[in-house]
């Protein structure tokens, strides 16, 4: 039994590298470690740590624990149902008996589980979040969760991965195009027009906010990548008073909005909010 757990974790960290010198890392005994003797212990969640400190601005980078419990109890609700399934639906998902894919700003983890829970391969999530990639690992044993800069170097070997998911996440093209496959695809999230405008009409914030953002992300992304398909989901959701605390616990719109704003949207005992979303499907460019 030992070994064959080893054997596993092995498997699931081989595409794993050290991000003090870049060497492969593997799992020894109960720590993962390269061949220049540089050791990362496995938390007791699962998660490992490959955060050097000089890759963080701050003590607790990336998303607070509040922001990632309110996604959590957020993505539990259903409220964003539709925007996993039209990932796990994308074409690049159907039909392949094994794939391994990144998670690049993953969060509390609930796209790449689901993911991880429907198809085979290797999975693993990357995100700067201490908090988010601890509560990730605590719930999904079948991928690999790690806490690192997406925006810097990526502790994740060359042409290692046949898919790169970037949902709502910073991206960094360099890495990006360095991790994936010649022949892999890369995944974008955007939020899609009118995504929660009525949340932020509410927030009084202005209508620039509420454009579309798939043609500036695509942009982005040359010239290391260009644009394969593009996917549309749009619905109206109907959110109670609790949905509505964690929505906006969980963004940007938390630290940008007044007290009395939020106050008075927290009052609300029903709020009904357009989802909006567009996914894109870009492959290297040649
Ligand atoms: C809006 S959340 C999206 C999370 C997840 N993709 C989802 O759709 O639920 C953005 C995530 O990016 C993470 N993040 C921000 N900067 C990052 C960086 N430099 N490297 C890795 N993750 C980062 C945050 O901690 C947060 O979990
Ligand atoms: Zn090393």
């Amino acid at each position: 039994m030992g070994n064959l757990k080893s054997e596993n974790e092995l498997l699931k960290g081989s595409f794993l590298r050290c991000p003090v010198c870049g060497a492969p890392l593997s799992l020894q005994d109960t720590m993962y470690g390269c061949e220049n003797g540089h050791p990362f212990n496995i938390a007791k969640e699962g998660y490992i740590n490959l955060l050097l400190s000089h890759q963080r601005k701050s003590k607790n980078p990336g998303d607070d624990p509040e922001m990632v419990m309110a996604r959590r109890r957020f993505f539990d609700s259903g409220a964003y149902d539709r925007l996993t399934d039209i990932v796990l639906k994308s074409p690049v998902f159907q039909a392949v008996e094994k794939v391994s894919v990144l998670d690049s700003g993953c969060g509390e983890g609930h796209i790449l589980g689901a993911l991880s829970e429907k198809l085979n391969g290797c999975f693993c999530g990357v995100d700067i979040s201490k908090k988010a990639v601890q509560v990730a690992a605590k719930r999904h044993k079948k991928a690999t969760w790690i806490v690192a800069n997406g925006m810097r170097e990526i502790p994740i070997s060359d042409d290692s991965m046949d898919v790169i998911l970037s949902i709502l996440a910073p991206r960094n093209n360099e890495e990006f195009c360095r991790i994936l496959k010649s022949d892999g695809v890369l995944i974008l999230g955007v939020p899609g027009p009118n995504h929660l405008i009525e949340l932020r009409n509410q927030l009084q914030f202005t209508s620039g906010d509420f454009k579309e953002k798939a043609d500036e992300a695509a942009a982005k992304c040359a010239p290391q990548f260009v644009e394969t398909n593009r996917e549309h989901v749009s619905y109206e959701a109907v959110l109670r008073k609790e949905q509505i605390a964690d929505l906006i616990r969980m963004t940007p719109l938390f630290w940008r909005s007044s007290d009395d704003a939020k106050e008075d949207v927290m009052e609300l005992d029903q709020l009904t909010v357009t989802v909006s979303f567009t996914l894109l499907t870009l492959k290297p460019a040649l």
